[in-house]
């Protein structure tokens, strides 16, 4: 079992799955995940989440390892998610005499799931209700849309723990090596981005607690120096920008716009000392591509014009974008047509369906390659995003 110290009487039980090709059949992530889960031992004993399906037999192991021939009294359900509940069924079935801990939301979603009986098995918490396990008291906070309808969050005030279901997790195994704000931006914005007042509304009840120790479903237990995680998350949920800079994105068919986004990045090393990042989109991960476009300031886009709009990897781009509510951002755009240009008017229509967002005067249009012109344009556009 990974060693994961939290308390006497709080362990660890969770597993690393270091073998996933994809997490959610879309992330990549290459140093895994880790699927958290918790026992509290006390006069009652509370089980804190199951895991997902693939590391079944691990997380079996690492619980009955700690249970030590006792019996767990609840099964706390923070999430509904299969990769942390997949197993709800099978531990019910294994204690007969387990209660089921969860919400009206969370009760009403799970026979969608699991076809078996729930009569005298629940208990069914709400706002602010208290679970009492003896000298541990576990308190039930609703996070609605973090990341799901019927998510909770639990407050145990003896030990000041937090176990925040989705909130403050991270891609990557336990065992692994790597900054927190990297892979925990990365998730954020992919996975809970869209629903940024709904993370603000969690972080204004977490305000009022005590916390010493943040317990999330993925990634690392936070134990030090929680404002630097809460403040990120705060910036994060307020679709504030984290850095002042520049994040240049650009597809390009045969290299024609990639040059201009090259030449506009020059250009800008030049004018500034901000932070200048630039992605090809077609060969970086979408995933970090959007945590990118979340954490700067400003960005502009660059690709050509495809079959009478922009070019697919582009529009998935921008797709993306949308649907994770990105907001309150100056954006600048490049736009490439050999014979009827249209990229440009489709990556506006994009923007203009955002909120806030600044689009600069300047639209860099090249027809095929860029001209003698074309570098006086990039100028306009670097001082216009800059200015
Ligand atoms: Fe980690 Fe939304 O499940």
């Amino acid at each position: 079992m990974m060693e994961v110290k939290i308390s006497d009487s709080i362990k660890y039980i969770g597993v690393d799955d270091k073998d996933i090709d994809l997490f959610e059949s879309q992330y990549i992530v290459e140093n895994g995940i880790a699927y958290n889960s918790y026992l509290i031992l006390d006069e009652k004993i509370a089980v804190m989440d199951t895991v997902d399906k693939r590391k079944t037999d691990e997380w079996y192991k690492n619980l009955e390892t700690v249970l030590d021939g006792k019996t767990p009294d609840y099964l706390v359900i923070s999430h509904l998610e299969p990769d942390h509940a997949s197993n709800i069924r099978t531990l019910a079935e294994k204690y007969p005499e387990m209660k089921l801990v969860g919400n009206v939301k969370t009760f009403n979603m799970l026979p969608q799931f699991f076809d078996f009986d729930l009569e005298g098995r629940t208990v069914t918490v709400k706002e602010g209700d208290t679970l009492d396990l003896g000298s541990h008291k576990l308190t039930f906070f609703m996070a609605p849309m973090v990341h799901w309808p019927e998510v909770m969050v639990s407050y145990e005030s003896t030990e000041k723990v937090l176990f925040s279901a989705d909130g403050f997790g991270k891609f990557g195994a336990l065992d692994t090596d790597e900054d927190w704000a990297c892979e925990a931006r990365r998730y954020y914005f992919n996975i809970c981005g869209k629903y940024g007042v709904q993370v603000q509304n969690l972080l204004k009840k977490a305000a009022t607690l005590d916390i010493k120790k943040i317990c999330p479903l993925h990634g690392p237990i936070l134990t030090e120096n929680l404002e630097y995680y809460i403040n990120l998350y705060d910036t994060w949920s307020k679709y504030e920008p984290e850095t002042d800079g520049v994040f240049i994105a650009y597809a390009s068919i045969h290299g024609n716009t990639k040059a201009a986004a090259l030449k506009l990045y020059d250009i800008l090393k030049s004018k500034t000392d901000k932070k200048i990042s630039i992605a090809d989109l077609s060969r970086t991960d979408l995933a970090e591509d959007i945590e990118d476009a979340f954490r700067y300031s400003r960005m502009i886009v660059a690709a050509p014009t495809y079959d009478g709009g922009v070019f697919p990897i582009m529009n998935d781009f921008l797709h993306h974008l949308e649907i994770k509510a990105y907001k309150n951002r100056k954006v600048g755009i490049i736009e490439n047509g050999s014979w009827a240009p249209m990229a440009g008017k489709v990556m506006t229509s994009y923007f203009e369906k955002m909120k806030n967002i600044e689009i600069v005067p300047t639209t860099v249009s090249i027809r095929s390659s860029m001209k003698e012109d074309t570098t006086a344009l990039l100028e306009q556009l670097a001082d216009e995003i800059l200015a």
